[in-house]
């Protein structure tokens, strides 16, 4: 069997909507605190689309800054991957009208869907394609609008998400460079700890299901706090382990951004001083499958990371599922 060919990141890019929504906007509009809300999660505001933007817009804006950064032309991509569990609408695919606004003729499109573990599970998929030489190119999105499936007078959750994009252009590289390794994992038995339970084929959008409030995010939040504690550690270490890393060799963890008492847990499982987490929650709320991307993007744009750097990528969310992947910067 040939050796596989190693993947790297050649470009990355994030897209943020404008308009800041604060908690002290959310003291406003139901009963919480700003006090409440950082103590509980350590975020303090976050960003919410227009009514007229949508996954794919957003998308658009990432996707564009990651091909130049890689100097990568649309024309080159043979595939897109478009994480969301917010799509433009249900067919076709968010993937499809990414192509079409980008002109990349020659690539295929399709959506994935693994609720905020979405952007590790699209990377995965799409280094499984480089490595094995099916393609050169691959765009991977994580895109979430959170914002448009949340119920605004529910505090359980509406203080916890934003909106957001981000993206990397992939490509091939030495095997034992850029990303060494990918984990993957699902429970199906917790998926009613987080679902958005009207608008499928078991609970079509019918008036009774919309007034009974059916089309927005339902969340179990201490169920999925205790499973994201301990899956967080959990997938970092496996992913370190099939990469053949030890804890010390970790140069920044980049975790999905829910929670930062989550987040803490795992940089203490992983014993790396908060330096070394990067953390963007308490401008950006979850965003769930664009948070690990935008958090790269941010990173990677301010020079934090250095050739030769390890990350750790790890994330969970609704399936239940969680991912992770050790990258050599
Ligand atoms: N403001 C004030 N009080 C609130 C708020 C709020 N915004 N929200 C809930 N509360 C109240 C509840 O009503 C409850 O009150 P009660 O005890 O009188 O019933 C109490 O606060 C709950 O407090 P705790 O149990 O201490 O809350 P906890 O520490 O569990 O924090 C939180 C709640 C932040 C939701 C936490 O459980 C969490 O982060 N869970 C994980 C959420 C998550 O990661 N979701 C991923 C979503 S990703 C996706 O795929 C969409």
């Amino acid at each position: 069997m040939n050796e596989q060919r190693g993947v790297k990141i050649l470009g990355w890019g994030q897209a943020l909507p404008e308009r800041v929504l604060t908690n002290q906007d959310l003291e406003r509009m139901v009963e919480t605190s700003d006090e409440w809300i950082v103590s509980r999660t350590g975020i303090r505001e976050r960003r919410i689309a227009a009514a007229e933007t949508a996954a794919s817009d957003l998308a658009v804006v990432a996707a564009r800054e990651a091909l130049q950064r890689a100097e990568v032309a649309p024309a080159q991509i043979d595939l897109i991957i478009v994480a969301t569990v917010t799509p433009d609408m249900a067919f076709p695919a968010t993937a499809c009208l990414v192509q079409s606004a980008l002109a990349a003729g020659r690539a295929a499109a399709f959506d994935l869907e693994a609720g905020c573990s979405g952007f590790l599970y699209a990377l995965a998929t799409a280094r499984e394609f480089i490595a094995g030489g099916t393609y050169d190119h691959v765009l991977v999105v994580g895109v979430d609008l959170l914002s448009k499936i949340t119920d605004w007078q529910d505090r359980n959750t509406c203080v916890l998400f934003g909106d957001g994009a981000g993206a990397v252009v992939l490509g091939p590289a030495a095997p034992g460079q850029g990303i060494l390794s990918t984990y993957l994992g699902c429970d199906g038995a917790g998926g009613e700890l987080l679902c958005l339970p009207a608008g499928g084929s078991r609970q079509p959008l019918t008036p009774e299901n919309l007034a009974a409030g059916r089309q927005y995010i339902h969340m179990n939040g201490p169920e999925v706090f205790k499973f994201a504690v301990r899956i967080m550690g959990e997938a970092a270490v496996k992913a370190l382990e099939r990469a053949g890393l030890e804890l010390q060799d970790v140069t920044y963890l980049v975790p999905h951004q829910a929670n930062l008492r989550i987040i803490d847990a795992a940089a203490r499982r992983l014993k790396l001083p908060p330096e070394r987490v990067l953390v963007n929650l308490d401008r950006y709320g979850n965003m769930s499958s664009a948070s690990i991307p935008v958090a790269l993007a941010e990173a990677a744009d301010a020079g934090r990371f250095h050739p030769g750097d390890i990350l750790v990528l790890v994330g969970f969310g609704a399936g239940l599922t969680w991912g992770a992947a050790a990258v050599r910067w």
